[in-house]
């Protein structure tokens, strides 16, 4: 089934100077780029995304992170968007991702691991229209 699936290019990867090499990735892995902006989360914005986190010991870090920078917010479309996202991105701890994803390359630690994916079809429901509103997914 052809799918959407929300990622996020994180503030590490975007200061890092990669954000265009892991779009690059996506391309090659082909996936269509649906919709795409650059932004900076604002608390209130980041708290929304993570609420399923709050209360847990790493979401005023995980916060911290996410709003210390502008993150590029991408709506990605493919057969099978949402697994074959996970793949690519590897594990979300980067010591146990895979040679060749994006966080083996790209991630400097556990918070700061270069890129979000939507991990199951409500997810990636919420997470696409959390940030995107239906005439930017229309192009
Ligand atoms: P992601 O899955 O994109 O969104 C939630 C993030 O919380 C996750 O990536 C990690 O970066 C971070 N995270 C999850 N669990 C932990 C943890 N135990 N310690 C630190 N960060 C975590």
């Amino acid at each position: 089934m052809v799918e959407k699936t929300l990622a996020i290019i994180k503030p590490n990867a975007v200061r890092n100077g990669v954000a265009g090499k892991i779009l690059a990735m996506w391309e090659e892995a082909e996936f269509s780029i649906r919709a795409l902006k650059r932004v900076q989360l604002t608390q209130v914005q980041a708290a929304g995304f993570y609420a399923e986190h709050e209360g847990k010991p790493f979401f005023g870090g995980l916060l911290e992170f996410m709003t210390s920078g502008p993150v590029v917010l991408v709506v990605l479309e493919k057969e099978n968007a949402i697994l074959d996202n996970r793949t690519i991105m590897g594990a979300t701890n980067p010591d146990n991702a895979a040679e060749g994803t994006i966080r083996k390359l790209y991630a400097d630690s556990f918070t700061e691991n270069a890129v979000h994916g939507s991990d199951s079809p409500t997810s990636a429901a919420r997470e696409v229209s959390y940030f995107f509103n239906v005439f930017e997914l229309t192009a």
